[in-house]
């Protein structure tokens, strides 16, 4: 049931995101989008709960009650019961989707069906009492009891579950829940939650991998999806656009999957902006640009909890950077932005424009290819990765030939410049890589045509044609 419990409340918050935009017209506010602090933090209390419920298990209904800031302690007649009964089965059919592709099995996916039912039968689908799943009754206590210990401590966690007993809570967890408060929350703030949570059920400790894994990200990415719906196919787009660019655009093989990956989940940041900022219809202000510009390290951040997940977070961090440092959120410039980033920035910026949003209608292939192309113009994206972008999306692109020796595009753009008598530092300058790789490069050449200065490359230059050719 611990399991059962865990999942349920991460994947109930999850629900939310599908949730949101509705949520919000119906409260006017967003506020009520939890923090990924309460997220970790109402899973770990759930888990502490737990032996207060051990009575039994079962997997019919059971209740996370309505986000407690918003819906305080409300029953709903009329037509708020059914405008929340719609909103419940809209939230747990996302939710068991997510689920299901996550493969967290059936008492889970029960549970949140449970997810808006109250101990009094006022909830969602009229569930009360024993109907309701233990599993669902102890994240119900959890959830309120948490924010209440954040914003007011114990004493007002204490005073909300009596204030609530036997109607939206479970009464008997309730008693144990005052008896042992306390011990249950100890040093809840200071724990690090997820590794106790994990500690705490083995289960949750499996790990996945290979294809399992691409499934899952893809789940996670396009769920996170379901906060706008201006985002709707997005990840998935890009993932499939950056991989096949990856393919063909001289990523090592071997780091394809791992592009890939990133770009299913380079935007699950976006959870951490307002709705009122995604789904804005004008343009928007300093302060909500400055939002904007957070969500990739957002995303870094958020994978950076999982060590198998933190490379991923790197690449996918640096999707609005650069190339001249005019991206976010670091502001990135040259070298620094790794291969598979400048892919993803690519494969991004393409998609993105192809796509409509609040402010503007979708670009057509031209235009949005001519737009990548003008940013290449002006030093902000890579060419070979956008070469790579437009050839994967279908865009007639000059194909690549084979160089000789093994050269690579990048260099025999080396080798041109340096029969042209520039110096590693000037080339650096030019491809707005770091003086170093621009050695490293240079080093390659020299060891790949077997010449050892300038003039003999030049021969070799002039033998292959490689200054007569287009620019690779
Ligand atoms: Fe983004
Ligand atoms: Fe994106």
């Amino acid at each position: 049931m611990l399991t059962e419990a865990s999942c349920t409340t991460r994947a109930c918050w999850r629900g939310w995101a599908a949730t949101l935009t509705r949520m919000s017209r119906l409260s006017g506010s967003e506020t009520i989008w939890p923090s990924s602090g309460t997220r970790t933090t109402a899973t770990t209390l759930a888990n502490r709960l737990r032996p207060l419920g051990s009575c039994s298990s079962t997997s019919e209904g059971a209740g996370l009650p309505l986000r407690q800031r918003v819906l305080t302690g409300v029953r709903f007649p009329g037509d708020g019961r059914r405008a929340l009964a719609a909103l419940a089965e809209n939230h747990y059919l996302a939710t068991d989707q997510l689920a299901a592709k996550l493969g967290l099995g059936e008492q889970v996916r029960a549970s949140l069906r449970q997810s808006y039912e109250r101990w009094d039968g006022k909830g969602a689908h009229g569930l009360r009492g024993d109907q309701i799943a233990m599993s669902s009754r102890l994240i119900n206590l959890a959830d309120v009891v948490e924010v209440f210990r954040r914003t007011g401590g114990i004493d007002a966690a204490l005073a909300v579950a009596r204030e609530r007993s036997g109607t939206q809570f479970d009464p008997d967890l309730v008693d144990m829940f005052c008896q042992r408060a306390p011990l249950i929350f100890g040093d809840l703030d200071t724990a690090a939650s997820w590794d106790l949570v994990i500690d705490a059920e083995p289960s949750l400790a499996a790990v996945v991998s290979g294809v399992e894994l691409d499934d899952a990200l893809a789940a996670i990415g396009e769920f996170a999806e379901l906060k706008s719906p201006w985002l709707m196919g997005h990840a998935r787009g890009v993932a499939e656009l950056a991989a096949d660019a990856g393919r063909s655009g001289g990523l090592p093989q071997a780091d394809v999957p791992g592009l890939r990956r990133a770009a299913f989940v380079h935007d699950i940041g976006r959870l951490g902006v307002s709705n009122t900022i995604w789904d804005k219809p004008a343009g928007l202000t300093r302060s909500e640009l400055e939002r904007v510009r957070l969500h990739p390290y957002l995303t870094e951040r958020m994978l950076s909890f999982s060590a198998g997940l933190e490379p991923l977070g790197a690449i996918a961090g640096q999707h609005h950077e650069r190339l001249d440092g005019s991206g976010y959120p670091r502001g990135l410039s040259g070298d620094a932005i790794t291969s598979a980033g400048r892919i993803l920035a690519a494969a991004d910026s393409y998609h993105a424009l192809t796509e409509a949003r609040p402010h503007r209608p979708p670009r057509s292939a031209a235009d949005a290819a001519a737009e990548l192309r003008a940013e290449v113009g002006s030093g902000r994206l890579d060419g070979a990765a956008v070469d790579a972008v437009l050839r994967a999306a279908g865009h007639r692109v000059r194909r690549r030939r084979e160089w000789p020796a093994g050269l690579t595009a990048r260099e025999v753009e080396i080798v041109r410049l340096l029969v042209r008598g520039l110096t590693a530092k000037a080339i650096a300058g030019q491809l707005v890589i770091s003086p170093k790789t621009a050695s490293s490069h240079i080093e390659h050449i020299y060891a790949k045509t077997g010449v050892s200065n300038r003039a003999q490359l030049s021969l070799f230059a002039m033998k292959h044609g490689l200054m007569a050719e287009p620019q690779p």
